[in-house]
C-alpha cells in the first residue's frame, strides 16, 4: 500500500480544558492511538490474505473476523478525531452565536437551538457505551442527533458529523463518577469549538449526487 495511505495519529493541542483534565486527555490520546494502530494492523492483515488475489475457503473465518473488526477500529479512529477536533481550550461560551449557521440549522431542524440541545444532551445521557453525534443530511441540510453504540452501530452513511461527543466512561472517569455523566456533558459543552463545527456544515446542501 502507498505509504501515504497508512494512518498516523493526529496531534491535538487541548491541554487546559474546562472540567476535563490533562491526565484524562493523555490517557484518551493513547486510546485513540490504539485505534489508529489497529486500523493499520487490520488493513495489513486483510491485504496479506488478498496478496494472492483471492480469499481461499480456509481463509474465510480469519478474513471475516478481521473485516468485522474493521468498522469498530475505523470508527474508533475517526470519531475520536472529530471529538478532539470539536473542542478547544480557552472557551468562555457553551452555546454558539444565535446568528450562526449552526444555530439556524438547529432552529430549522428542531424548532429552536434549545430543543436541539435538549435532544443532544438527552442522547448523551442514554445508558450504554457509545457516542452522541449531531449529523447533517447533505441532501436537505437537516440536523439530527444519534446514539452510536460502541463506535460503529448507528452512524448514518453519507451524513456529515457536525458535533461529536464521546460518552464512553473513559472520557470522564478520572473527573466524574459513572452516574455523573451529566456533569461531564456540561463540561464538554464549555469546551466546544463551534467554529470547527460550523466548518463541518455542508456547503452545497442538495447538490450531492443522488440527493
Ligand atoms: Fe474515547
Amino acid at each position: 500500500m502507498d505509504e501515504n495511505l497508512i494512518y498516523k495519529p493526529r496531534q491535538f493541542d487541548l491541554s487546559g480544558l474546562n472540567g476535563i483534565s490533562d491526565q484524562t486527555l493523555e490517557m484518551h490520546f493513547k486510546l485513540y492511538e490504539g485505534y489508529v494502530k489497529e486500523t493499520n494492523n487490520l488493513s495489513e492483515k486483510i491485504a496479506a490474505i488478498l496478496a494472492d488475489g483471492k480469499v481461499d475457503q480456509e481463509e474465510m473465518p480469519a478474513y471475516s473476523e478481521l473485516t468485522r473488526r474493521l468498522g469498530f477500529e475505523y470508527n474508533g479512529m475517526v470519531l475520536h478525531e472529530y471529538y478532539f477536533e470539536n473542542m478547544k481550550k480557552g472557551s468562555t461560551t457553551t452555546d454558539p452565536d444565535k446568528a450562526s449557521a449552526f444555530s439556524k440549522a438547529a432552529e430549522s431542524s428542531f424548532g429552536s437551538y434549545d430543543i436541539w440541545k435538549a435532544d443532544f444532551v438527552g442522547v448523551g445521557k442514554m445508558r450504554g457505551v457509545g457516542w452522541a453525534i449531531c449529523y447533517q443530511n447533505p441532501a436537505n441540510g437537516r440536523l439530527s442527533n444519534h446514539w452510536i453504540s460502541l463506535h460503529e452501530t448507528g452512524n448514518v452513511s453519507g451524513f456529515a458529523p457536525v458535533l461529536v461527543m464521546d460518552v464512553w466512561e473513559h472520557a470522564f472517569l478520572l473527573e466524574y463518577k459513572p452516574a455523573e455523566r451529566p456533569k461531564y456533558i456540561e463540561a464538554f459543552f464549555s469546551n466546544i469549538d463551534w467554529d470547527a463545527c460550523e466548518q463541518r456544515l455542508v456547503k452545497d446542501v442538495g447538490n450531492k449526487a443522488g440527493a
